[in-house]
Order: C-alpha cells, then sequence, then structure tokens
C-alpha cells in the first residue's frame, strides 16, 4: 500500500533532511542569546547533558513511530492504537501555526541576506532601519511571500528530488560558512573574554531557570514534538540505524549551535557591550549584529555570508514544517504533493499575513496582550509543544510500550546501545520534566 510513498535514498539523505530542519533560527538566533543570558558555559553543559538524554529518547521514539508506521503524524498514532488518533491531529496542527509565522521571521532574513550581499552593510546598520522595515505594510509581506514562495518550491519537488537534494547542498555549505565566521570572530582583539565566559562553567549561575530554558530550547531546536520527525521517520529505509543517525542529528543541531555561540558572544565582547547580549529578541541578531559588522575589517563580507548562512538555516527548517503540513494532508484526504503544495503555501500566507501586519498596520491588535507573531509562537512553544512532547512520552511509555520502538530501532540488525537509556527516560524522567517546563512557562508554578 506505500510501495509509492517517497524516501530518502539514503543515511546521508535522511541525516541532511532532519539535521536541516533541526538547525534553524533557533540556534543561530535564539540559542546564543538564552547561553548569555542563563550563564555561558554553565547553560551548555546542562543543555549538552539534556541533549544526550531527553533529546534523545525523543527524537529515536518519534523517528521510530514514522518508520514503523510509514505515515505522517496525524494517522501514525491512531494506527498504532485506534483511542489515541486525537494525538496525531493534534501533532498535526502545531507544524501549521508555526509555518506561517517561521516564514515572517524568514522573509525579514531574506531582506537582510539580499541587503548585504548588494552592499547595503551601513544602511541596514542604522538603528531605524529594523523597525522601519518591519512596521511596513508591503515590503515586509512581500519578503514573507516570497520565502514561503521558495520553501514551497523545494516541497513542490518531493522528498528525493526537493528536500534531500536541497539539504544536501545547502547543509554543508552552512558547516562551512559557520566554522569560517566562528574562527574569524575569535581573532578579533578582545574576544578572549567572551570566549571563557561561553566555555568556563561557573556553577554559581547554576539555577532551575538555566534547567528549563534548556530545556524548552532543545525541544524547538530539535524540531520535536509537531509531528515532523515522525514523517521524516516515514521515509527512512529500513535498513538505516535510527540510533546512529539521531547521534549525528544531535551532533548537527548542537554543534551549529555552539558555534552560533561562538560566532555572536566573543565579538559582542571584544566591542565592550556585553549588554547587547541581554537585550532579547529579534533585536539580537537584526539590530545589534549588523552594527557589530561595521566595526570588523571585513564586515562587509562577514555580514554577507552571516545573513546567507542564516538564510539557509532558516530554509530547511520551514522546508520540514511545510512537508509536515503538506504530508498531513496527503495523508488524510488522499490529495496529490502538487495540488497540496499551492493550497498550503497559499494557507501560510494568509495564515501569517497577520504575523507580519502586527508590527505596524494592525500593531494596536494584542491577543492576551501579545502582537500575533508573538502569540503564536508563544501557543506553539509554550503550551502544544509540551502538551505533544508528554502525549508522546505517554504513549511511547505506557500504551504502545518502549519495547515496541526498541523492535523498530533493531530492525535489519541494527544495534540499539542506549536501550535502557531511552526507556528510562521516555517513561519517568521526560514526562515529569516535560510537565514542569509547560507549569513554569505558564508562569504557574515558579522555579
Ligand atoms: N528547529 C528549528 C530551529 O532551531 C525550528 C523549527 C521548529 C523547525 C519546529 C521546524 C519545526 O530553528
Amino acid at each position: 500500500m506505500e510501495a509509492k510513498r517517497s524516501s530518502f535514498t539514503g543515511k546521508i539523505g535522511f541525516i541532511l533532511a532532519a539535521a536541516g530542519s533541526a538547525v534553524g533560527l533557533g540556534n543561530i538566533w535564539r540559542f546564543p542569546y538564552l547561553a548569555a543570558k542563563y550563564g555561558g558555559g554553565i547553560f551548555l553543559l546542562v543543555y549538552l547533558i539534556l541533549a544526550v538524554t531527553f533529546g534523545f529518547a525523543l527524537m529515536i521514539a518519534e523517528i521510530s513511530i514514522g518508520r514503523k508506521t510509514g505515515v505522517s503524524g496525524i494517522k501514525a498514532f491512531g494506527m498504532l492504537s485506534k483511542n489515541w488518533r486525537f494525538a496525531g491531529i493534534f501533532a498535526a496542527i502545531v507544524p501549521m501555526i508555526i509555518l506561517p509565522y517561521y516564514s515572517v521571521i524568514g522573509g525579514w532574513v531574506t531582506k537582510y541576506f539580499v541587503t548585504f550581499v548588494t552592499g547595503g552593510m551601513t544602511n541596514a546598520a542604522d538603528d531605524a532601519f529594523f523597525g522601519t522595515f518591519i512596521s511596513g505594510v508591503t515590503e515586509p509581506l512581500l519578503w514573507f511571500a516570497l520565502f514561503l514562495f521558495l520553501t514551497a518550491v523545494v516541497v513542490f519537488f518531493g522528498v528525493e528530488k526537493g528536500i534531500e537534494k536541497a539539504s544536501k547542498v545547502l547543509m554543508p555549505v552552512l558547516v562551512v560558512l559557520s566554522l569560517f565566521i566562528a574562527v574569524y570572530s575569535l581573532f578579533i582583539d578582545g574576544a578572549l573574554e567572551g570566549v571563557k565566559y561561553y566555555f568556563v562553567p561557573d556553577f554559581s549561575k547554576f539555577s532551575s531557570g538555566t534547567v528549563l530554558a534548556a530545556m524548552g530550547q532543545l525541544f524547538y531546536s530539535m524540531s520535536l514534538a509537531m509531528g515532523i520527525m515522525i514523517t521524516y521517520g516515514s521515509y527512512m529505509p529500513k535498513e538505516t540505524s535510527i540510533e546512529k543517525s539521531v547521534r549525528h542529528i544531535e551532533i548537527f543541531d548542537t554543534g551549529i549551535a555552539f558555534i552560533a555561540g561562538l560566532m555572536i558572544i566573543p565579538p559582542i565582547f571584544a566591542v565592550g557591550t556585553p549588554d547587547m547580549l541581554e537585550k532579547a529578541g529579534p533585536g539580537l541578531m537584526f539590530v545589534s549584529l549588523p552594527k557589530l559588522f561595521t566595526h570588523m575589517a571585513g564586515g562587509r563580507i562577514i555580514g554577507a555570508v552571516f545573513f546567507v548562512m542564516v538564510f539557509f538555516a532558516a530554509l530547511t527548517s520551514s522546508i520540514s514544517l511545510m512537508e509536515a503540513v503538506i504530508s498531513a494532508f496527503m495523508d488524510k484526504f488522499g490529495w496529490g504533493r502538487k495540488t497540496t503544495c499551492v493550497v498550503v503555501a497559499l494557507g501560510s500566507l494568509v495564515l501569517g499575513a497577520p504575523s507580519s501586519l502586527g508590527f505596524g498596520l494592525w500593531e494596536g491588535v494584542k491577543i492576551l496582550g501579545m502582537n500575533f507573531l508573538d502569540f503564536f509562537d508563544f501557543s506553539a512553544n509554550s503550551i502544544l509543544m509540551p502538551i505533544g512532547a508528554f502525549i508522546t512520552c505517554i504513549f511511547v511509555g505506557y500504551v504502545i510500550k518502549p519495547s515496541s520502538i526498541i523492535d523498530e530501532v533493531k530492525e535489519a540488525g541494527n544495534a540499539f546501545k542506549a536501550e535502557k537509556l531511552f526507556s528510562i527516560v521516555i517513561k519517568y524522567i521526560a514526562p515529569v520534566c516535560i510537565v514542569l517546563i509547560f507549569l513554569t512557562g505558564l508562569g504557574i508554578i515558579k522555579l
């Protein structure tokens, strides 16, 4: 029945596509800011420990569910247990919410990428540049539409010819570019202070806040709890080792996040304004960094390289979001890929427009005190993702049981070295931690 389902051609294709999903704006913009805010080295340490336990177990679970059932998230849960259909529908809704607003930010990145490549650095470094741009009406909408269009083109060509091909080109380029910038930034005078802050753990800065921030970031960064890894898992060949692939994806994702910190934190220390790091939000990447580039020798080129890289990272992530939405529609309604692609792109355009307009024309419209983009981001990250991850843990730990996932990982004679760790994390540790993040995220408990 699933014979015609498209698939990745092999291990490398799968790993690069999944890593493409994981490595995104979260790694480059959000991770460095969180690392700076939550104590540098200590945050890195906590993040690393969580990634190899918690992130590892959840990603194994999702990819295995996908490969076992051969369908996307929306059908996978119901296929394994009838009463759990709701979990699939839930997982399908999350990427539908994220894709539109993620593409709005993707549009901003595209604008910066084009501005830097065409030599407009000095303009971009102007205080008013970012604010004036995002509060406009037509311009941000057009960049948003362009970014969405580029995403749709790749997804339109399917898993093998579109997603795999694009990831095989974009991901290696991304790694090379980010290493280049990180090494460059280490050589700036005075950068060493920042490197120290970033790498040497200061245990006095450890708090429960560090753990919670690291965990929230981990979900988002690994593209967990929204059916994406289930969908990608459904395209994975049986011979490919799930455990090894997950290790590789993690190395990619965590590696790029760590490198992003190196790109951003030391130069900011060098220029002597660590308080720039404290200014959270889009400010860091879109306002502070362009200024920083104007202070650097060769900043015009470094800036251009930087925004090209961010653009690639954002694009491969939005491709995965769109693929998750499209495969859900295809599996649910039996539509063809091309039609679905057009419908989803147009739908996202409509849904994303308020997020774009919320910075200007519709500035006055607030939901729970937030503009549209922040509201969607908050609903997805602080509410839907923890719930989705919790459901996955309970489903795997107590309904289909860890053994069914373990069997899938061991298909075709593959080993599962961390089998015990997996079972314990998914049954006990993860569900408890997720409830904690959820309640603190909502401000219901304070740790
Ligand atoms: N993981 C991506 C990042 O770090 C974001 C993302 C979230 C992508 C959810 C797809 C799905 O930016």
